[in-house]
């Protein structure tokens, strides 16, 4: 069982587990359209649960993943985190993030990021870290750039979509 700690507060934000009394904010924010305009489709209130399950699964495995987001008042932003992905068949740490949609536009997601920037350094202190976009989503693309990563390559294990790999280097 790895390090199981989240990163550190932010001026707004501060972070927490995803824990299953998070499914209604977490059905509400996998099922909006506006939210998932580049994943397959919305999520069902089942997927969501899954996808809750998934990210505890890794805390207890590899003592990180998606994190719930909230303001210091506790309104939940979305999640923002760290898991390990695959790029042609290589697994890289990655850095993701979801912000509900009426609360997107405030750099939230810039600063939640840079927090999981911070904490990936800290738990690995070499090695690259990794965003994993569609081509057309230039918000998570702006992300990325602003978190100072470059594009390195493309992934190319999708079927018909080709991802853009953004990256820095830890240490
Ligand atoms: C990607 C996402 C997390 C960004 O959240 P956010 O809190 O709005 O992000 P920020 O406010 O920190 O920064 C967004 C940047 O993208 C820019 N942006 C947003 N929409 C844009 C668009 N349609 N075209 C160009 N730039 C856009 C913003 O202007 C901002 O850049 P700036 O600071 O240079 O002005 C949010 O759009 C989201 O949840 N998208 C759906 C989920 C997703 O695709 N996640 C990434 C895949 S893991």
């Amino acid at each position: 069982m790895g390090d199981r700690r989240w990163p550190a507060a932010t001026a707004r934000l501060r972070f927490r587990e995803l824990e299953e009394a998070d499914l209604d904010d977490m059905a509400a924010l996998l099922g909006d359209p506006r939210v998932m305009a580049f994943y397959p489709a919305p999520k069902t209130r089942d997927e969501a649960a899954g996808w809750i399950a998934r990210n505890r699964a890794r805390y207890a495995e590899e003592g990180f993943g998606l994190w719930a987001v909230e303001t210091h008042e506790g309104d939940f932003v979305g999640d923002c985190g760290l898991t390990w992905q695959q790029v042609n068949g290589r697994r890289v740490l990655e850095v993701g993030y979801h912000v509900r949609a009426e609360l997107q536009g405030r750099g939230y997601a810039t600063e939640a990021a840079r927090a999981c920037v911070e904490e990936a350094r800290r738990r690995f202190a070499t090695g690259v870290l990794t965003a994993i976009i569609h081509p057309e989503n230039i918000a998570s693309r702006r992300v990325a750039e602003k978190l100072g990563m470059a594009h390195t390559e493309d992934d190319r294990a999708h079927p018909w979509i080709v991802r853009a790999v953004m990256s820095l280097r830890l240490g």
